[in-house]
C-alpha cells in the first residue's frame, strides 16, 4: 500500500515513534545512512514560497545519497493538462516520492488518494505535519519526552496549530491555546470537535503561558489567509515578549516555525534570547525529514 504523510492524525504513536527514533540516529551519525536513499528521487512541486521546508528536504535527500527534482507545476501542467490521476502516474514512473507545498489541502488528499506515489505535505492552508514532527524532536531534544509536558500556543487558530493539535492527541501532551475571543468564536467548531481534556483554549495569553515548558507562536496571517490589517489590532496583546515568557517555567524554551514577523508575534529580544531553540528548530527540520522520507520511501 502506498503511504503518505498528509496529516499527522494519519501516524499511529508508534510511527511517529518510528520516525522520531530514526532522526535522533541520523542526526547523531549522519555519515553511517549516506546511502540510504541512493537512486531513489524526491520529486518537489512548491506553488507557494518556502525557504526551510524546500531546502531541508532537498539537502536532506542529497545526504542519504537520494536525488531531488524541483518541478514546476504550470510547466506540467498539473491540473491543467491532463487527468490527475494521469499526471500522478507518470510522474511515479521516474520519481520515489513528492512532496508538495499548496494553499489547497483538499487537492493534496485528492492526488494522494490516487496511491500512485507517496505525498508529503509541505504545508497546505489546513496544517504543516513536517514541521510538527520535527518541532516535537526538539522539544524533547531540549526538555526531555513530550509527554506530561505543556506546550502553550499564543496566536492564531492556522495550519501549524491544526498539526500541534492532532500531535497532542497522539503523543498525550497538554496544551494550552490562547487566541483573541473573535478568533475562538470563528473557530468554534473546531474547537468543540477536539474533546480532549489535555487541550484548553483561553482568550487571555498570560493564563495559557503560565507554567508552561514551551511557547510557541506563528504568524498572525498565514498562507491562504485573506491579508487583513484586522489581525493586527486583534492580536495586539498576544505578543511573546520578555514579560510574557516569564509566566513560563523558569526553563521553559520559546519556539516559531519561522518566517517570523518580528516585533508583531515575537519580540527580538525573546526570538534572540537565551530560551529561544528557533535555530535548532530549523535544523531539526532536515533530520526529520530525512527519517519521514526513509519511513515513505523505504518501509
Ligand atoms: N517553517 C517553514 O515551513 O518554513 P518555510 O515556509 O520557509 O518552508
Ligand atoms: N502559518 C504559517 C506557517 C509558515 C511556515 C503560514 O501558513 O504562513
Amino acid at each position: 500500500m502506498t503511504k503518505h504523510l498528509i496529516d499527522i492524525s494519519d501516524l499511529t504513536l508508534k510511527e511517529i515513534r518510528q520516525i522520531l527514533l530514526l532522526a535522533k540516529k541520523i542526526k547523531n551519525n549522519p555519515l553511517k545512512f549516506k546511502n540510504l536513499l541512493e537512486n531513489k528521487y524526491l520529486g518537489m512541486i512548491f506553488s507557494e514560497q518556502s525557504a526551510r521546508t524546500r531546502l531541508s528536504f532537498d539537502i536532506g535527500m542529497k545526504k542519504l545519497g537520494g536525488n531531488t527534482i524541483e518541478i514546476n507545476q504550470e510547466a506540467i501542467g498539473l491540473g491543467s493538462r491532463e487527468s490527475d490521476s494521469d499526471i500522478m502516474n507518470t510522474l511515479s514512473q521516474y520519481i520515489d516520492c513528492l512532496v508538495i507545498r499548496n494553499i489547497n489541502h483538499k487537492k493534496i488528499k485528492l492526488l494522494a488518494g490516487i496511491n500512485a506515489l507517496p505525498i508529503i505535505n509541505g504545508l497546505t492552508d489546513y496544517s504543516h505535519p513536517c514541521q510538527i514532527l520535527s518541532d516535537t524532536f526538539t522539544i524533547e531534544e531540549n526538555i526531555g519526552e513530550i509527554q506530561n509536558k505543556t506546550i502553550c500556543w499564543i496566536g492564531d487558530i492556522n495550519n501549524v496549530l491544526r498539526s500541534l493539535v492532532e500531535a497532542s492527541k497522539i503523543l498525550g501532551f497538554c496544551l494550552k491555546i490562547a487566541s483573541p475571543e473573535q478568533i475562538l468564536k470563528k473557530h468554534k467548531s473546531f474547537i468543540r470537535n477536539i474533546s480532549s481534556k489535555r487541550i484548553n483554549f483561553f482568550d487571555d495569553p498570560v493564563k495559557a503561558a503560565s507554567k508552561g515548558d514551551c511557547i510557541m507562536t506563528d504568524v498572525w496571517v498565514s498562507m491562504g489567509d485573506k491579508k487583513s490589517n484586522n489581525k493586527k489590532k486583534l492580536f495586539k496583546n498576544f505578543q511573546v515578549n520578555d514579560k510574557l515568557m516569564d509566566y513560563a517555567k523558569s526553563k521553559a524554551i520559546f519556539m516559531h516555525c519561522l518566517p517570523a514577523n518580528r516585533g508583531q508575534e515575537v519580540t527580538d529580544s525573546v526570538i534572540d534570547g537565551k530560551k529561544s531553540v528557533v535555530w535548532n528548530q530549523t535544523l531539526n527540520r532536515m533530520y526529520v525529514q530525512q527519517s519521514i522520507l526513509q519511513y515513505l520511501i523505504n518501509t
